[in-house]
């Protein structure tokens, strides 16, 4: 489905992965909210942010998934954020318009980044021990790839979710990190 950017004065970004803890944009309003049918996964790579083309680190992309939930936080943007988002956001993820679910029980159409498994950078699936060892030895110009795993995680608790994958690769960096 396309969106007519020119004829809203605003929008719901929804954000599940960095966006919800690295917000580096203006936003007019910021809610916790959820998407269906979508299951967050770090099985997209990341040549720009948390690794490099030679060595990608592994960040999160949503895989539809009926029947899921995926939680989130949403933000109330202009459309003119969409170009610094779009920047930021360019190894392989493109907006798609959703509805967005809020814990009022309203709802709004949405947009979010995905990157689909068409894309150059994707990485695939892989068990949650084989990504917490990828993660745990990749880098990038944002940062180290563990660091961008432990905020995420971190922020989801905020939001009191439970995303067992996250969960699982997090158990798993912090043995690898311990010796275990
Ligand atoms: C997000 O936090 O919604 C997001 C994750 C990956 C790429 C772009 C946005």
């Amino acid at each position: 489905m396309s969106i007519q950017f020119d004829d809203q004065a605003t929008f719901w970004l929804f954000g599940y992965g960095s966006l919800i803890y690295k917000v580096d944009f203006p936003w007019l309003e910021r809610r916790p909210g959820r998407i269906f049918n979508w299951s967050r996964r770090f099985w997209q790579g990341s040549h720009d942010h948390r690794g490099t083309p030679d060595k990608p680190g592994r960040v999160v992309t949503l895989i539809k998934t009926p029947g899921a939930v995926c939680e989130g936080m949403a933000y109330r943007i202009t459309a003119q954020e969409f170009a610094h988002l779009d920047h930021r956001e360019k190894n392989g993820y493109v907006r798609l318009v959703t509805d967005v679910y809020f814990q009022d029980a309203t709802q709004a159409t949405g947009v979010v980044y995905i990157a689909a498994p068409d894309n150059r950078a994707y990485l695939g699936p892989a068990t949650e021990q084989e990504i917490a060892r990828h993660i745990a030895d990749c880098a990038g110009p944002s940062g180290e790839n563990s660091d961008y795993l432990l905020q995420l995680a971190h922020a989801l608790r905020e939001l009191n979710e439970v995303d067992e994958h996250v969960f699982t690769i997090e158990r798993h960096l912090l043995a690898l990190r311990s010796g275990a």
